[in-house]
């Protein structure tokens, strides 16, 4: 029995969530699904976002479904979203960023990096401790090796390593573990990829980068595909798994029904993948294609449906019995 847990999360969270839960249940109807409600709204009513229970649920999954969840910006506030992927030890965020001739896969490390969480605070001086270990950097870049021999067989380090000394030990051995496994790779200054990755997304195939730097990378590719509510994510670990959308919980738009939920959908699709179900994954990715094509878009793309109508596009399109022809 395959169990999905279901992590609505906060503000759009609540309108996107459902929509691809109800996908998934569609192609899957012997998935289990259980919900388990963590996120700012928690820490108003109780006092916690997240409690250990919740983070021990989340561990009897096999995979979890995740909206996006609020970080409000107090001083003594700890992010769940970092915290889950630090328990479940998610190491691997995987992005792909894949538009009209270029198909990008972002590799963001995932538990360490800038987001350490090693963080001291006085009136006059705030420190924020970046760690970047052998053991966290030779993990991430193997994920990114196997992903890149699966693929186009390109890999590109994004490093400050000009600067800091933390990206010396990164880049090192990230080329290193390339050289090993005959990967062609090369390595380029965070801030000159990010312009070129405008200028050339198809010179790139699998670009791996440590923490922040990937979290601002993604964010700034999904600019390429129509903005954030069209990029999926995959946080994978060694023996848990995580998929969310890249964009958060959106509360300028929360509560209207206008947020776009193919990203959610995308990453339920990512989520049948890591289950080997290509062909569900690739059946999701076509029935969103189809209903884009059929002028039905949300705001965001310059149309009017809302995010339920979207959803149910996409089930009307589901519901037909699949004749196995895949038109991407
Ligand atoms: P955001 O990604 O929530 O929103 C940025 C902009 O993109 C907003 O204008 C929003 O309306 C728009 N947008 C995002 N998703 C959209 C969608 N599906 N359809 C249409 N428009 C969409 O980032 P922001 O505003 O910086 O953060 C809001 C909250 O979300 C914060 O509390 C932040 O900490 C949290 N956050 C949580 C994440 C997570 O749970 N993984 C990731 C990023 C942010
Ligand atoms: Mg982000």
């Amino acid at each position: 029995m395959t169990r999905i847990a279901v992590v609505e999360g906060d503000g759009i969270g609540h309108e996107v969530i459902p929509v691809a839960r109800n996908v998934l249940e569609l192609l899957h109807p012997e998935f289990e699904f259980f919900s388990v409600d963590v996120g700012y709204h928690r820490w108003e009513e109780t006092g916690c976002p997240c409690a250990d229970r919740d983070i021990a649920e989340l561990k009897t999954s096999d995979a979890i479904l995740f909206g996006a969840i609020t970080t409000p910006p107090m001083k003594d506030y700890q992010s769940v979203v970092l915290r889950l992927r630090k328990a479940l030890d998610l190491y691997a965020n995987l992005r792909p960023v894949i538009g009209n001739g270029f198909d990008i896969m972002i590799v963001r490390e995932n538990t360490e990096g800038l987001y350490s969480g090693i963080e001291e605070l006085s009136p006059d001086r705030a420190t924020t401790l970046r760690v970047v270990t052998r053991k966290g950097t030779e993990r991430i870049v193997r994920s990114a090796i196997r992903l890149a021999q699966q693929r186009r067989g390109k890999l590109t380090i994004g490093h400050k390593a000009n600067v800091l000394k933390s990206d010396v030990l990164f880049r090192d051995i990230c080329l290193a573990e390339a050289k090993a496994a005959g990967v062609s790779c090369n390595d380029r200054f965070i801030d000159a990829l990010a312009l070129d990755i405008l200028q050339h997304p198809a010179s790139y195939d699998v670009i791996v980068t440590t923490n922040i730097f990937g979290d601002i990378l993604s964010d700034m590719a999904s600019y390429l595909v129509g903005g954030l509510g069209l990029v999926p994510s995959a946080n994978i670990g060694d023996r848990y798994a995580l998929f969310e959308p890249v964009h958060g919980s959106a509360p300028d738009i929360a509560g209207k029904n206008i947020a776009n939920p193919i990203a959610t959908l995308r990453s339920a699709g990512m989520l049948l993948a890591y289950f080997l179900d290509e062909s569900g994954s690739d059946r999701i990715e076509a029935a969103v294609q189809s209903v884009l094509a059929q002028g039905i878009r949300t705001r965001d793309l310059g149309g009017s449906a809302g995010t339920r109508e979207f959803g149910e596009a996409v089930l009307h399109i589901l519901r037909q019995p699949d004749t196995g022809a895949v038109s991407l």
